[in-house]
């Protein structure tokens, strides 16, 4: 469902054009500013209806004639348009015996005057706050779209029976659920997951509502994903960015998920070129974090100790103390001993990293959090020749003097002094060799966050996706990096991956990786709705992503999401706001 919809006046509507008789009164006429809903789409033209009237002989239906894509793309079922074109009467074949039917040939002036959400990435399109929504005053059409729906409730003591909690409960114990009604995106544990809707835009799972503070002063329950609770009867109000329902008084739990996560399924094996990838965001891990040892036991029991781990939000040997350290290799081999502790068979890790400059790359303050790999030397070893990179060199491909592909730093960092990476983290390249001799290339990514956008149902239609233009830009400069690659060799085996801090359905933010890289979870047919490694407000959404060079996808790829946060007990429970993911793919 896209959000919001706004209905005009209607100056020339179906009517008028179909008439009571078998052909139209305005036969051979142009028309201007015909407004009505798209109901239907085909090859050769789509369907509007216009506003009903009480005449039983007039069709409120219009068939109008277009087969050029140009007309076809600005029209998706559920718009309201307005357009020009002439009045036809068409058969379909010369045979006289057929009658007409009236339609508008050769539209122009389409205008969509529906959604406010426009755009080809509907409510996640760019830039956001194009309209409010407050000074548009759209008529409601509570049947079409989620805000008008809750908002032709408001004030309304209502029922949400069997409601199935779509996230942890918040700061306020407040938490998202839907009811015993449709929803689209449904995953296994009972969230909701971003998916591209039927009309082929993304879909901000509207059909879900907050509950709020019980009216009785009764404590709601602590809540998790997929728990059911007893029927919550409220009134439905509008705080805080969203349509709250008030409950009358606190539910009370009906039924809890298994606590049992299982561990991926894909292990490391002995043949050389196959690798397993594990991607974690390790949240702000420092030597002493508590959550530290936690971690170590998710990389050995869960992710199956993978050959490479992509690390992401390590911090500084000192964490978030502000003291100019920046290297993080006691982090890295505080958590790399844990792993080996944790692991029945001892797995132990080597460490890879560039420390950032201090305090420039965002994060923290003092933090100095860095994207760095974990890998299993007996697996895989950095290709050597090449000296390590600074913070502030940027690495480049070479073709060696033994005519393989290089790095000129490895590790190294991509175009570190790029405006795209300002106050943000730089991406680590590593050049790798298997134990047969291949090489192979990984890019380690944590882009830019999400911080300080506006609510889904909020007033600014699109929603302000914060950060969303530098996370463009670091998607290009990385793209330009691994165009780089792919030019000196085009069968280079690339991994990129990491916390993107967005989703796919943002394709615009990922436009520069189109024919370059593949998305594992499409490569390896993850079901839509099992795409995901966080929870936020009532969405199941993937801000973690591994995507592959074409050569390592013709090879067959797999990929897991391990959810060992986001189907944890209780909020507290967690190691880290994100699942980490297992991929294993062929290098050579
Ligand atoms: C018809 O639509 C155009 C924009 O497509 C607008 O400029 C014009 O004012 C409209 N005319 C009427 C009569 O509404
Ligand atoms: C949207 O733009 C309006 C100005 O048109 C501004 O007042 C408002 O603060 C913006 N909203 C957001 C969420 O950025
Ligand atoms: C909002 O729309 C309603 C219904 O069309 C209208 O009665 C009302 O005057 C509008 N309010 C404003 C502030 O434009
Ligand atoms: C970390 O690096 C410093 C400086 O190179 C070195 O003195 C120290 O021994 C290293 N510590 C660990 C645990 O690797
Ligand atoms: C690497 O960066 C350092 C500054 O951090 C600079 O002094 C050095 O010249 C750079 N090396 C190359 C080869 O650009």
């Amino acid at each position: 469902m896209i959000l919001i919809a706004l209905m005009l006046s209607v100056p020339v509507v179906p009517v008028y054009i179909q008439g009571p008789a078998f052909q139209s009164p305005l036969k051979g006429q142009t028309v201007t500013n015909l407004t009505g809903l798209v109901t239907a789409k085909s090859t050769s033209g789509f369907w509007i209806l216009g506003e009903h009237i009480a005449d039983t002989r007039v069709s409120n239906g219009l068939s109008i004639f277009s087969s050029s894509s140009s007309v076809l793309n600005k029209v998706a079922v559920g718009d309201i348009v307005s357009l020009s074109g002439k009045v036809a009467e068409f058969r379909s074949s010369s045979d006289p015996n057929n009658l007409f039917v009236t339609e508008i040939d050769s539209p122009t002036n389409i205008v969509k005057l529906s959604a406010l959400d426009t755009g080809l990435d509907g409510w996640l399109s760019v830039p956001g706050n194009q309209s409010l929504i407050e000074a548009v005053n759209a008529t409601l059409q509570p049947d079409e779209f989620g805000i008008d729906f809750w908002s032709s409730l408001e004030g309304q003591l209502v029922t949400v029976k069997n409601p199935v909690a779509i996230d942890f409960e918040n700061s306020f114990g407040e938490f998202w659920v839907y009811g015993d009604w449709t929803v689209t995106g449904k995953n296994s544990r009972g969230g909701l997951t971003i998916t591209i809707g039927p009309d082929g835009i993304p879909d901000a799972n509207p059909e879900t509502v907050i509950v709020g503070s019980p009216l009785d002063g009764t404590t709601n329950p602590t809540v998790s994903l997929g728990k059911t609770f007893t029927d919550i009867t409220g009134i439905i109000a509008y705080q805080f960015g969203f349509y709250y329902i008030l409950p009358l008084t606190a539910p009370t739990v009906v039924s809890t998920p298994s606590a049992d996560i299982p561990a991926t399924t894909l292990n490391s094996g002995a043949d050389a070129c196959t690798i397993t990838i594990g991607d974690y965001n390790v949240d702000n891990m420092a030597p002493t974090s508590a959550h530290l040892p936690t971690v170590a036991a998710h990389i050995a029991n869960f992710l199956n100790t993978p050959d490479i781990m992509f690390l992401q939000e390590i911090q500084d040997n000192s964490g978030e103390l502000d003291d100019g350290t920046v290297i993080a290799n006691v982090t890295l081999s505080t958590l790399a001993a844990a792993v080996a502790s944790a692991s029945n068979a001892g797995v132990q890790y080597d460490f890879v990293e560039v420390a950032p400059e201090n305090d420039q790359d965002g994060g923290e303050p003092g933090g100095n959090i860095r994207t760095a790999y974990l890998y299993r030397s007996e697996k895989v070893q950095l290709v050597p020749g090449s000296p390590a990179g600074g913070a502030l060199n940027a690495t480049e491909p070479i073709i060696g003097s033994d005519g393989k592909l290089m790095l000129t730093f490895n590790p190294g960092r991509i175009d570190p002094t790029n405006a795209a990476w300002e106050a943000s983290r730089k991406p680590l390249v590593a050049a790798w060799e298997t134990t047969s001799g291949d090489r192979f290339f990984t890019v380690n990514l944590h882009l830019t966050a999400k911080l300080g956008g506006s609510s889904t149902q909020g007033d600014a239609r699109p929603p302000v996706n914060a950060g969303v233009e530098q996370r463009t830009s670091q998607v290009e400069t990385v793209a330009t990096f691994v165009n780089a690659l792919l030019a000196q060799d085009p069968d280079a085996s690339v991994i990129v991956g990491g916390d993107c801090n967005e989703y796919v359905q943002t394709r615009s933010v990922f436009a520069a990786f189109d024919g370059v890289l593949t998305e594992l979870d499409e490569s390896s047919g993850v079901d839509p709705v099992e795409r995901y490694t966080y929870l936020f407000d009532q969405n199941s959404e993937q801000l973690d992503h591994l995507f592959v060079s074409d050569v390592v996808q013709g090879r067959g790829t797999e990929v897991e999401h391990v959810h060992v946060n986001n189907w944890a007990p209780s909020i507290d429970a967690r190691a880290s706001d994100h699942d980490p993911s297992v991929a294993r793919v062929k290098v050579c």
